[in-house]
């Protein structure tokens, strides 16, 4: 399978990595606009072949997939181009700026015969997967209560880098360069989490977000920093459980942790994961702890082994392989865009909302 990586930012770098390793995968060409990353990027993956713009590497055309690494802004029309060039495409997240687009770019791809799947990089979390097992398996019973939240504190302290100056984090705070805040970014993840994990979908949410002054004016250069830093989500589910999710920018002390508990009639589960990246996959960087059966009356927690799963680049690449779409499919992402979306609505209307199920 030959690889298009489009996009050469920090994600994509994670992307390179990833497929790099993957036999039967092969990076063949690179694009991006910014002329000094697209080349330090290409030299360091040693890839031949680069684009400032995706026509250009669609007249090429001496590729099969193409990795979409782009802002989230640019995702609905660059894969809508690579859909409309028969290229299988595995999109970061989140796949659209909203469910319309994502529901179209979901229609395109499944008329189109194309794999499309969405890097829900937290599926590859042994812990999450080995609880979803459990919850599905009845371990723990009736599912009644769920708490999830996703702590990072980028505003607080510059490991990642400094966002008063960095472009890189700078548009993540600023609607009009195609940031939904924390809500749109990491909110599809904790969505996802909360709701793969407990094998629920969400019914209903009463969203509310915030947003923090930072600079002066709130403004920097061009960067009006109006994306929320904060969300909290009351939710109720389909199986009429209710729970709580939450995320910030500002949760000091936490750099990259999510946190799942699912509490059932008969126990309760804790995930906790504490790294990004392909580190996730690695066992060492989660942790699933289960309270049930004689542990219930004392509260006794007991660690419960995990084994790795594949991260989604493997799957995407057995997707291909196979010639049938697998998890996370875009889907899959519509209806996580959905959820979003109604969670937006709720915030600006102060009020608990239903999710519809969208069409696709
Ligand atoms: N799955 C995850 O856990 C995860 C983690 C971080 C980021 N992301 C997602 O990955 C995507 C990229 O994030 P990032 O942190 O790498 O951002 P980034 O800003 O570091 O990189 C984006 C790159 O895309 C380039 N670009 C912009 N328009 C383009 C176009 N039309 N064609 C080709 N290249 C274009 C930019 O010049 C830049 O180099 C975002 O959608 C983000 O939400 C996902």
């Amino acid at each position: 399978m030959r690889l298009l990586i489009l996009g050469t930012g920090a994600m994509a770098v994670q992307h390179a990595e990833a497929f790099g390793a993957i036999a039967g995968a092969k990076l063949v060409a690179a694009v991006d606009p910014h002329t000094e990353r697209l080349a330090a990027f290409s030299e360091r993956f040693e890839i031949e072949q680069r684009f400032a713009g995706l026509p250009d590497a669609l007249d090429w055309d001496g590729f099969d997939a193409v990795a979409n690494a782009t802002p989230d802004n640019v995702h609905y029309e660059t894969t809508m181009d690579c859909i409309a060039a028969n290229k299988h495409v595995f999109c970061e997240k989140p796949l659209a700026t909203n469910q319309k687009l994502a529901a179209e770019m979901t229609r395109s791809a499944d008329q189109a015969g194309v794999i499309n799947m969405v890097n829900l990089l937290y599926r590859g979390v042994p812990a999450l997967q080995a609880a979803r097992e459990m919850v599905l398996a009845g371990e723990i019973g009736e599912v009644k209560h769920v708490e999830a939240s996703y702590l990072q504190s980028w505003l607080t302290q510059p490991s990642w880098g400094d966002w008063r100056t960095d472009e890189r984090w700078l548009w993540r705070l600023s609607t009009r360069h195609g940031s939904n805040g924390t809500l749109g970014d990491v909110g599809i993840h904790i969505i996802d989490f909360a709701c793969y994990g407990a094998g629920l979908d969400f019914t209903n949410v009463h969203c509310r977000l915030q947003t923090f002054p930072k600079v002066e004016s709130n403004r920097i250069g061009d960067y009006e920093l109006d994306a929320n830093d904060s969300f909290t989500i009351n939710a109720s589910f389909n199986n009429g459980a209710i729970g709580v999710i939450h995320s910030s920018r500002w949760a000091s002390g936490h750099q990259n942790d999510l946190a799942l508990r699912i509490y059932g009639d008969k126990g309760g589960l804790e995930v906790k994961c504490w790294r990004g990246g392909h580190l996730v996959a690695d066992p060492k960087y989660s942790s699933l702890r289960a309270c049930k059966e004689d542990g219930l009356t004392t509260g006794t927690w007991r660690d419960v082994p995990c084994r790795t799963v594949p991260l989604n680049y493997q799957r995407f690449v057995d997707a291909i392989c196979h010639g049938e779409n697998l998890e996370p499919s875009f889907a899959t992402a519509t209806r996580l865009q959905q959820i979003l979306d109604t969670s937006f609505e709720s915030h600006a209307q102060n009020a608990a909302l239903s999710v519809v199920s969208g069409d696709l």
